[in-house]
């Protein structure tokens, strides 16, 4: 049979075969490895995963790949970021290191609010300029597909330029983006009370953002002394019923019940939990919540306190990893949270994997990527390393070697 594409000789090919739902726990462990293995690509769709000398046989590939001595990988989904922001912060990194807080930089004006007024400030082109850029970076480190919450603009104009921004460049751009409306990031100054904003939003953004069609989440950044759990609650049980899937940033400074409240929604994900107790743990467990864990953050905030994904998968849980990409977490590199989940997370490497790929996947609704099997789309990384350990061990450099993006060499070095 004539295909268009065979990736063959993988030294290690990870086809993440399994459960079509998330792995939960012990699951994440099994990353479906074939030694020498080989892919089989046809009209941008995965039509056969296996061994080399089997496909060879089967299939007479228009290009013909030899991966002798490299890992094959899905491509990586990022399935937290907040890749709509303007301007930097890299000043507040040498407040972090002088033993300044997050939260004392951001009551002083800066954090959060200095990104929203320079986001304010740029037009939506200016935007998307910055964003093209950090995609562009993005996708030669393996990512094909990520996340993408608005949160910089908080007014009506300004997150419908960012969550315009977004959903245009998952048109225009090679990598896919998935649209989240977090216009419960901050407190913007125009408004003096969070109750009266969280009407605001309810009343006048989500409506607009349901409408258009801009955002198939919503997210809420529930943490003490910014939302609280029951304007969390409200404006998430809105975008429920304007048909939007949940997410919730919360336990990540100080646990007030963010991801209790996230089961009880059965929101789809409940991210950062970095202060999450075990009963929360099992209550995420059993409603089917899976946890987005983003180490770059921590180790950011120099805090030294990174979420407890061992007891999240002895309780049950599907973990996923993120960049959380923002502009206090300066980071593109699903590689670098990799290393740091394994190093200060305690992950196993292909533990790891199954977060980066088939669970992150599943985190932001998406059901035909993240696997290597027939069926799904054909995005695939080729990593210069011989075998899966190498991913956390060799750390600070990009191990891609090609990307492909449904089917089509996308990146090579
Ligand atoms: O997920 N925690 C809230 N939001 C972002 C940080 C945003 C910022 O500092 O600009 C986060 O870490
Ligand atoms: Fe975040």
């Amino acid at each position: 049979m004539k295909i268009d594409l065979l990736i063959k000789n993988c030294s290690e090919l990870h086809t993440l075969k399994g459960p079509k739902r998330p792995r939960c726990g012990d699951e994440m462990k099994d990353t479906a490895m074939v030694t020498g293995g080989a892919l089989a690509v046809d009209g941008g769709m995965m039509i056969d995963a296996g061994e080399t000398g089997e496909l060879e046989e089967k299939y007479d590939p228009v290009v013909s790949m030899d991966a002798t001595g490299k890992t094959v990988i899905p491509g990586f989904v990022d399935p937290h970021t907040h890749l709509a922001f303007a301007g930097s912060r890299e000043d507040e990194l040498v407040m972090k290191i002088e033993g300044k807080s997050y939260m004392e930089i951001l009551r002083g004006g800066g954090g959060i609010l200095r990104t929203v007024r320079a986001t304010r400030k740029a037009t939506k082109g200016e935007l998307k300029d910055a964003m093209v850029k950090r995609m562009d970076t993005m996708l030669s480190y393996g990512t094909t597909t990520a996340e993408a919450k608005s949160g910089y603009g908080l007014d009506l104009e300004n997150e419908l330029k960012c969550l315009e921004a977004i959903n245009e460049l998952d048109r225009e751009h090679t990598m896919d983006l998935v649209p989240t409306y977090m216009g419960a990031h901050a407190l913007p100054p125009e408004f003096k009370d969070h109750g009266e904003y969280i009407d605001y939003c309810m009343e006048e953004v989500l409506p607009v953002v349901a409408e258009r069609k801009l955002a198939e989440y919503c997210d809420v950044f529930c943490e003490e002394g910014i939302f609280d759990p029951c304007h969390s609650r409200d404006i998430l049980l809105k975008a429920k019923e304007l048909g939007m899937g949940l997410k919730v940033h919360g336990d990540e400074l100080a646990n007030i019940g963010c991801s209790r409240l996230a089961a009880r929604l059965s929101a789809i994900s409940a991210e950062h939990l970095a202060k999450t107790t075990v009963d929360d743990m099992k209550a995420m467990a059993e409603a089917g919540v899976t946890g987005i864990l983003l180490p770059g953050t921590p180790f950011m905030l120099m805090q030294g306190h990174y979420p407890d994904a061992r007891m999240m998968m002895e309780q049950g849980m599907a973990l996923a990893l993120a960049t959380d990409l923002n502009p206090n977490c300066y980071t593109e590199s699903m590689q670098m949270v990799i290393t740091l989940a394994c190093l200060q997370m305690k992950m196993h490497p292909r533990e790891a994997l199954t977060a980066s790929t088939f669970n992150a996947a599943r985190a932001v609704g998406r059901e035909d990527i993240g696997c290597l099997e027939p069926g799904y789309k054909a995005d695939v990384v080729i990593l210069d390393i011989p075998n899966i350990l190498h991913l956390p061990y060799h750390f600070g450099v990009n191990l891609v070697e090609r990307v492909y993006k449904d089917g089509k060499l996308v990146f090579c070095r």
